[in-house]
């Protein structure tokens, strides 16, 4: 479970004096803690890991996690294929493009990027797909190179009680082998790797304040749901050796499974992103603790009652089941809550005051986290780059570049 200092607000308060109000920033010395920390859940295991680049979505962060973390730090989990190719022009290498889509203009920057040589992969999970990449493949004379995507839910009651995302229909040894060897028949393309991505264990808060019973229940859920995708994928990853497909990676889990996908025999390595930026949906695991390191900051700019601010913007909620989660997390000073009938508004954002609050001012800020890592970014054209009591720097976003990829 993470507290944020307290302490913290006079920092930063401190740092972004004078500073434009909305802004965003990264507090490095938590993120390179994050990094370590990272690498470290893999260490011994031979594992190494990809990063997911939808929840850092800066190029400049993007670079700084390879180049803090070495060469445990493996290739890029991308989210589209047009952000492959600017992550390509940038000097990356080793892609995975994580969702699958075959629409004209992805297919032809991925047949153009394979044939200059990129290190080049995209998601598949239907006939449907292969066969799209194949005649694709076969008119640009190259081989494209595909993972194919494991449903990696938990259910422990059939069909009736489904724990997990909603993604690829391949579920069983028997329906990833079919695919398999029906993509062996297809020129153009092969198979070159496997993903599944357990988010029943990966993204699931199992540390809530307050809420031992639920907390338990989660973890017993979370253990068991690990234990029946490790057998699955292990049968899987055999079964396509047995038929000649050699997997160069076999890809699984997010932040919140480091640990419990490290240790999976069949997986190769292991995927991270959020636990980088530690936003507002990854302060409560049991199993992994990260340091939050990305925030942004707004400016009170009224105070329409005793005990309640008002500041400039806010609405930056995120993607996923509406709900107060969603919300950024306004985080210091300490105890600040947000209005039921007006949440976090698109151009103002009232707070109330915990009883022993200092005095907000008009002018003084309040920083935030957002509830998901990337989609800050979103919002921001730029990063400041804070360490010890100083901005260090200031790096572009995606947006920053002009890029709104999704
Ligand atoms: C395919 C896939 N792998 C891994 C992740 C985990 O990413 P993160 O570490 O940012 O939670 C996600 C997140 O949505 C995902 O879609």
């Amino acid at each position: 479970m993470i507290r944020i200092p307290g302490t913290d607000y006079l920092r930063y308060k401190s740092v972004f004096h004078g500073c434009r109000f909305p802004l965003a920033f990264v507090d490095l010395d938590h993120f390179d803690r994050n990094i370590a920390y990272v690498a470290d859940t893999c260490k011994g295991t031979g594992k190494t890991i990809r990063v997911a680049s939808k929840s850092i979505r800066s190029p400049a962060l993007l670079r700084r996690v390879f180049e803090k973390g070495g060469d445990v730090f493996q290739g890029i989990l991308a989210f589209t294929m047009e952000e492959a190719e600017f992550l390509i022009e940038n000097g990356f290498d080793d892609i995975i493009v994580a969702y699958p889509s075959i629409q004209p203009p992805d297919v032809k920057i991925f047949t153009e990027n394979t044939r200059q040589g990129a290190r080049l992969s995209l998601m598949a999970d239907s006939f449907d797909h292969l066969t799209a990449l194949s005649r694709a493949g076969v008119a640009a004379g190259v081989i494209l190179n595909i993972c194919l995507d494991v449903d990696m839910s938990y259910r422990p009651l059939g069909s009736r009680l489904h724990l997990g995302v909603r993604r690829s229909p391949l579920r069983s040894v028997k329906d990833v082998l079919a695919l398999a060897l029906a993509a062996k028949d297809l020129p153009g393309i092969r198979i070159v790797s496997l993903m599944g991505y357990e988010a029943q264990v990966a993204s699931v808060n199992d540390d809530l304040p307050g809420h031992a019973v639920k907390n338990t229940l989660t973890r017993w859920f979370k253990k068991n749901s690990a234990r029946e995708l490790a057998k699955r994928r292990g049968e899987i990853v055999r079964a396509l050796a047995d038929a000649g497909i050699t997997l160069e990676v076999v890809n699984g889990g997010g932040s919140g499974s480091l640990i419990s996908t490290a240790r999976d025999p069949s997986v190769t390595e292991v995927t991270a992103g959020s636990a980088f930026f530690a936003p507002g949906l990854f302060h409560y695991f049991h199993q992994v603790t990260f340091q939050p390191a990305a925030f942004f900051g707004l400016q009170v700019v009224r105070r329409p009652a005793p005990g309640i601010v008002t500041c400039q913007g806010g609405g930056y909620t995120a993607s996923g089941e509406a709900g107060p989660s969603r919300l950024p997390w306004p985080v210091l000073p300490r105890g600040l809550k947000y209005i039921g009938m007006e949440g976090a508004g698109e151009v103002q954002t009232p707070l109330v005051l915990p009883k022993d609050a200092p005095v907000l001012e008009a002018g003084d800020p309040v920083f935030f986290q957002h509830a998901k890592a990337g989609e800050l970014c979103e919002r921001f054209n730029r990063l400041y780059l804070v360490k010890g009591k100083k901005i260090a720097d200031e790096v572009p976003t995606y947006r920053g570049e002009g890029h709104a990829f999704l």
